[in-house]
């Protein structure tokens, strides 16, 4: 807690000193789309698929292969909690709708499912998501969920991370999201993993980066990976960038 107010202390000061914005590649992105106030008509069926588990007490059993959770002490867990304290919030969500569409994104691969609040999203964009779920209950209940809003373009797979990992070859992804297993070192992995999976354009967003002292030690470490040119902090999300048109720069942005 102490950790998460002062870096959100620190991103403010940051945020605000730094907020000239050089690059045209990041000043673009952060006028025309992270503070896009235009309101799309995907953001109703956000709304709608949000709705539909709001009040939705089935009970899931939890496999955890992550770095645990802060908040539940048991591994089953009611949907609509799962909708609060493992989801996406309605902002992020909007959110990460905006950027699959404004970099016209076509693919995208999801580390974590959870009940699919941003595979749907992202999806509305038209992009063919591919996700993955560790916890075979959840990954079942997120699969009725895009039965039953008639979603095609989503591939939802049951495995564990570093499996689904292992036997990718010969694929790319425009978009990688790593939302899952909030461990500072798996996500490194991760992130290398990722590395064969992606293009000079893709885009890396990885959540809760100030989740803990070591979530975020993770996140400084990728700012400064060899590969990684843009970094930008936007506190709740980290986004890390390839594009080789660019040196390595770190931009903080408060949105
Ligand atoms: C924070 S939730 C994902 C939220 C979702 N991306 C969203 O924005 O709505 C993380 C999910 O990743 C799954 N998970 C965590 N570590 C995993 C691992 N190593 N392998 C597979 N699944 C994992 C958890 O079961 C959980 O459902």
């Amino acid at each position: 807690m102490l950790h998460q107010l002062k870096n959100y202390i620190k991103h403010c000061l940051k945020s605000f000193h730094l907020h000239g914005i050089h690059s045209p590649f990041v000043f673009t992105l952060e006028k025309k789309c992270l503070r896009d106030k235009t309101y799309y008509e995907q953001y109703d069926a956000i709304r709608c698929f949000r709705e539909s588990v709001k009040n939705n007490n089935t009970i899931l059993h939890i496999e955890d292969y992550g770095a645990g959770s802060k908040v539940f002490k048991t591994d089953e867990r009611c949907v609509s909690d799962i909708l609060k304290y493992n989801s996406s919030d309605k902002k992020s969500a909007e959110m990460l709708f905006r950027l699959c569409n404004y970099f016209n994104v076509k693919k995208v691969l999801e580390l974590g499912t959870s009940i699919g609040i941003a595979t749907h999203a992202m999806t509305l964009s038209g992009a063919h998501v591919t996700t993955i779920e560790g916890s075979p209950e959840v990954q079942k209940f997120a699969q009725s969920q895009f039965k039953k809003f008639n979603l095609d373009k989503v591939q939802s797979i049951c495995s564990k991370f570093k499996e689904f990992l292992k036997h990718q070859i010969g694929t790319t992804y425009d978009l990688i999201y790593i939302d899952g297993h909030h461990d500072g070192m798996a996500t490194i992995n991760y992130f290398n993993a990722c590395l064969k999976l992606s293009h000079k354009d893709t885009i890396f967003i990885l959540d809760d980066i100030y989740w803990s002292r070591d979530m975020t030690d993770a996140w400084n470490q990728l700012c400064q990976h060899a590969n990684v040119t843009a970094s930008i902090d936007l506190y709740d999300v980290g986004l890390l960038f390839l594009r080789t048109e660019q040196l390595q720069e770190r931009f903080y942005i408060k949105l």
